[in-house]
């Protein structure tokens, strides 16, 4: 089962920074899961929240602050800086960064509050510049957003996420879209769903597991992949079930 770090090593660094995405990397994990959206000048940013708000000292929209304003931002600030300062990093600046990375890369493409145009193209342009087509899976609330992706390229993997409530048939459902990937909430998956996706050559890549009960459990049905904000918890415990 792979250990995907949930916008970095979450739980203990800030969200979705290089400094969560490096620590995540140092604890041998599989991937990293990372949120995108486009900036004002459209610049593809990784950043979880439509607003700037909760996860940097600045305020207001993504869509309405250049990527130059918006890197003098603070996304330390809510740690009370005591990683040092923080920018929100472009999408690109992983991507130079990953392509050294044995590491997959979930990106999901953040279009279900605000339809970013061109947010699709944008993302997977890097991809391809930097060679990562193999390394990534595409997801996305948005199921519009990766039937777009598919259409631009059908090689590389995508994932259809859902909330807790997840999706009855979701693996035909992602056989039927060729999605390749289910990723359910943890709270209201069933062994039944999991089965269902196994049965269609589905992968099954769970969001957010950060207790151990949910870790073993969705261990015991088979799940592919975790995506967690704790990491080095998640893969320690993998590696023993291994042994
Ligand atoms: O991709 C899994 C997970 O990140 C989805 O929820 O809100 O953390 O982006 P959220
Ligand atoms: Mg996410």
């Amino acid at each position: 089962m792979k250990v995907f770090a949930h916008r970095g090593y979450s739980g203990r660094y800030p969200e979705n920074t290089m400094l969560a995405f490096r620590k995540a990397a140092e604890t041998g994990c599989d991937g990293i899961e990372l949120d995108v959206q486009l900036t004002k000048d459209g610049t593809v940013v990784v950043i979880h929240d439509e607003t700037i708000d909760r996860t940097t000292d600045g305020t207001g929209f993504v869509k309405d602050i250049t990527y130059e304003e918006l890197k003098k931002f603070d996304a330390d600030a809510v740690w009370g800086g005591i990683h040092g300062f923080e920018s929100v990093p472009t999408f690109e600046e992983y991507c130079k960064w990953a392509k050294n990375q044995e590491l997959i890369t979930n990106i999901e493409l953040k279009t279900g509050v605000y339809y970013y145009k061109g947010l699709e193209e944008k993302t997977l342009e890097l991809v391809r510049k930097y060679g990562l087509e193999e390394k990534v899976i595409f997801s996305s609330f948005n199921h519009s957003s990766i039937t777009r992706l598919k259409g631009l390229a059908p090689e590389i993997l995508c994932g259809a996420l859902l909330d807790h409530q997840g999706l009855g048939n979701a693996g035909y459902y992602c056989d039927r879209y060729h999605f390749e990937c289910y990723h359910p909430g943890v709270k209201g998956l069933t062994k039944e769903t999991v089965d269902n996706c196994r049965e269609y050559g589905i992968l099954v890549n769970v969001w957010t597991v950060n207790d151990m009960a949910a870790l073993e459990q969705v261990y015991e049905w088979g799940c592919d992949g975790v995506i967690s904000n704790f990491p080095e918890v998640c893969k320690r415990w993998a590696q023993s079930k291994e042994l």
